[in-house]
């Protein structure tokens, strides 16, 4: 058997497969983000190890343990966990959807060589400018910084003792040359910070370390088990729903949303605002365009609603045009295609008969136009997608997905019950460093649904694109 462990936003989840990749048992742990201030968001790195502990003692409830052959590790991308020479977390970590950094962003942005060699915009929300920020803000601590590890390579240290970081999420760091597949020594330099200060690199389905004494003990694991480099949290999902060939892609409705695809070469585009990144297998890249606030947004307005996303969603029947209520999903920023840290979200066209349907379908319909927005950019840089499997919490929602497949033009596929995302693609991984397997490993997923555009209300989610797109030039001037 082989375990996932995904490190996401809202909670660490771990997912037991066998040899021939069914899925045994799984368990979850919840996790919080403060928000100290405005912009700001961050978690102490104590608490993911906290719910990796819970989740493994819930898994040893569920599955034998001792024939765990491989783990595989996934997480939110893009934190900045910053540890002094003793592996000591010198600050909480600076999450993917803070964007604190957003001056020292544009800095390094303003440097050609960034965009050259990562092949990305310097977004605030990526590691690099949080540091220095740090370097800025913080210099005594910035000082003692000895290494810096995304969320999921701290976990990786608490299980192996070792600094190891993998290609797709370091793709995120802006101080990797994504196409060369290896830190840059110019980029790290520019930041004040040098080589001996990142993780050993090794690819997504290549061992990175074994597996503790003590934790193997603690847990009924086997001691020096491989712990494969593993994924950011979009590769990982599109390794467990198999995705790798250029043409595939998913729409994921998690705390942020994406729409993912996986492209045959490294073709970067910068100025569209589209992520280029090394996916999880050895000479693979994907591209993504990426919103901070999908199910974020829903929760958001559920939380004022006084009832829950569930509550919210479940009555909306039978997908209907948009209405006059229009919502725009930038609580904090956004990412593609907009590359705006300042921008704040909005409710426009709002009167007496905007009742909670009709605002919730509002909510959702504004973050259906920012993914519409994400399909622009890609298509701006030639990336077409084929196919659209649909991943993350919101996917539940038939009405989301209605939505979604309506604006976006394209049928979107809801595979069969089970759970193919992050924490799946993980365990994935961690077969394939433990076997030596291949993409073979990792098949596409049995296709329970699909839903169609809907033709009689294409139009009307056109007409209400137009009105997203006035609605972000106009509050652009406001944020
Ligand atoms: C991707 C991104 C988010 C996080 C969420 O660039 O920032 O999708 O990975 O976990």
């Amino acid at each position: 058997m082989y375990l996932g462990l995904d490190l996401g936003t809202s909670g660490l989840k771990g997912l037991v497969i066998d040899e021939g990749g069914a899925v045994q048992a799984e368990a979850s742990a919840p996790l919080r983000v403060a928000r100290p201030a405005p912009g700001w968001s961050e978690q102490d790195p104590a608490d993911w190890i906290t719910a990796a502990q819970a989740v493994l003692r819930a898994l040893s409830a569920k599955v034998d343990m001792g024939a765990i052959a491989g783990i595989g590790l996934s997480g939110q991308m893009h934190g900045a966990t910053a540890l002094d020479a003793s592996d000591k977390v010198l600050r909480p970590c600076i999450l993917w959807n803070d964007t604190r950094a957003s001056v020292q962003a544009a800095r390094l942005d303003a440097d050609p060589r960034f965009r050259a060699i990562s092949g990305n915009i310097v977004f605030p929300g990526f590691t690099a400018p949080k540091l220095v920020w740090m370097a800025d803000e913080e210099p005594d601590l910035f000082g003692q910084v000895a290494k810096v590890l995304l969320p999921k390579d701290y976990l990786r240290l608490w299980l192996t003792g070792a600094h190891v970081a993998e290609m797709s999420d370091a793709a995120g760091t802006s101080w990797l040359d994504v196409g060369a597949r290896d830190w840059s020594d110019d980029l790290l330099a520019a930041t004040g910070l040098g080589r001996d200060q990142m993780p050993a690199l090794v690819e997504g389905s290549a061992p990175s370390g074994g597996l503790r004494d003590a934790l193997a003990q603690e847990f009924g694991l086997r001691a020096g088990i491989p712990v494969a480099g593993g994924a950011g949290d979009n590769a990982a999902t599109a390794i467990g729903l198999g995705i790798a060939r250029g043409g595939q892609g998913f729409v994921s409705l998690g705390t942020s949303g994406v729409l993912f695809a996986a492209t045959d070469g490294y073709a970067p585009a910068p100025e569209t605002a589209v992520h280029t990144f090394c996916h999880a297998l050895p000479g693979t890249w994907h591209q993504m365009g990426v919103i901070l606030a999908a199910t974020d947004a829903l929760n958001w307005f559920a939380g004022i609603a006084g009832a829950s996303a569930e509550d919210l969603t479940a009555g909306l029947g039978e997908l209907q045009s948009p209405g006059r209520a229009l919502f725009l999903p930038y609580l904090g920023g956004e990412r593609t295609p907009l590359n705006d840290a300042g921008i704040r979200g909005a409710f426009v066209g709002l009167d007496h008969a905007t009742d909670r349907n009709a605002a919730t379908r509002a909510v959702m319909e504004g973050v259906v136009y920012a993914l519409v927005d994400c399909q622009q950019a890609l298509a701006a840089t030639g990336t077409q997608l084929d196919t659209l499997l649909a991943a993350g919490g919101g996917a539940r929602s038939d009405y989301w997905l209605s939505a979604l497949a309506t604006a976006l033009d394209l049928p979107v596929q809801v595979p069969q019950a089970g759970d193919y995302g992050a924490a799946l693609g993980a365990a994935r991984l961690g077969l394939m460093a433990a076997t030596g397997a291949g993409a073979d490993a990792m098949p596409l997923p049995p296709i329970a649904r699909s839903f169609d555009p809907v033709t009689d209300r294409k139009q009307a989610f056109q007409d209400g694109y137009a009105r997203f797109r006035k609605a972000q030039m106009a509050i652009k001037e406001l944020s």
